[in-house]
């Protein structure tokens, strides 16, 4: 099962030292082989380099992501950060298509796309995020606006495959509505997102299907124990490393699954 904190815009470099002290323990390092978990930090680009250095410096079982690319490979973009800056400082895996870029920063379904074969070829794990707003829910139109985020995505990822190209991909559903709110989807919603997302779509390979909105102590052990979820993306509750640690102690232990011998690169 994958674990991945989403820091979005906090933290700073004594707060990760801090968050790193915790995940380095030996505690940590044990629970997270017996119950075959694989964490994943997602960083602000400023504090990549460092994280992903400190990582491998301290010799934590942890992956660290980026957060967003750009949608272009390097050249006269100010403010950009690209699939080629990534893979120089070693940081092989990035959120794509977060809610919070679509809404905030007019992020739209073709960017995703275009980031998607970027990371694709680049050898850069996405992690796909995709959800429906509010308005969406309450008008009816989940599974439209789920249909238009998804479709494109999964042919660019079959048309990254008959390239040759076998980076592994990641989904993440975040309704919208979910983020930061204190509500979490229900059981039956996210089973039946996720069986919609899996069979609905010509995936090359099966989809690894992550959970994010207002996941925290009180409820991941329930949301857990849906089959179709290989992980969770979680902002607020694991800002803070002693939450992310008790989580993963509530997390049954996995069975091996195809879906492990995918790790975050
Ligand atoms: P919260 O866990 O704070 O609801 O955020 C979810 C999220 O956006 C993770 O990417």
């Amino acid at each position: 099962m994958y674990l991945v904190a989403n820091w979005k815009m906090n933290m700073s470099r004594s707060l990760i030292d801090g968050y790193l002290e915790v995940l380095s323990s030996e505690a940590m390092f044990g629970m997270l082989e017996e119950k075959g978990l694989s964490v994943a930090i997602a960083a602000s680009h400023i504090y990549l380099d460092y994280v992903n250095r400190e990582v491998h410096r301290r010799n934590i079982p942890v992956r660290v992501l980026a957060q967003d690319v750009s949608t272009r490979l390097s050249g006269a973009f100010t403010g950009e950060v690209g699939v080629p800056n990534l893979l120089d400082i070693g940081v092989k895996g990035s959120l794509l298509g977060h809610s919070e870029r679509r809404r905030f920063f007019r992020e739209t379904d073709e960017d995703v796309v275009t980031k998607t074969n970027l990371c694709l070829n680049g050898g850069v794990v996405p992690v796909i995020c995709f959800g429906e707003s509010q308005s969406d829910r309450e008008t009816g139109a989940t599974f439209e606006t789920l249909q238009t985020q998804i479709e494109p995505v999964c042919q660019e990822i079959v048309r990254a495959r008959e390239e040759g190209i076998y980076t592994p991909f990641y989904l993440a559903y975040e309704p919208v509505w979910a983020i930061g709110s204190g509500v979490n989807a229900g059981l039956e919603d996210i089973q039946e997102v996720i069986a919609f997302v899996c069979k609905g779509f010509s995936w090359p390979d099966p989809p690894i299907c992550l959970y994010g909105g207002s996941v925290g102590l009180d409820n991941i052990r329930e949301l857990a124990s849906l089959k179709v979820l290989s992980g969770f993306l979680v902002g607020s509750a694991w800002l803070d490393p002693h939450v992310l640690l008790h989580s993963a102690k509530l997390l049954p232990k996995m069975e091996r699954s195809t879906h492990e011998g995918v790790r975050f690169k």
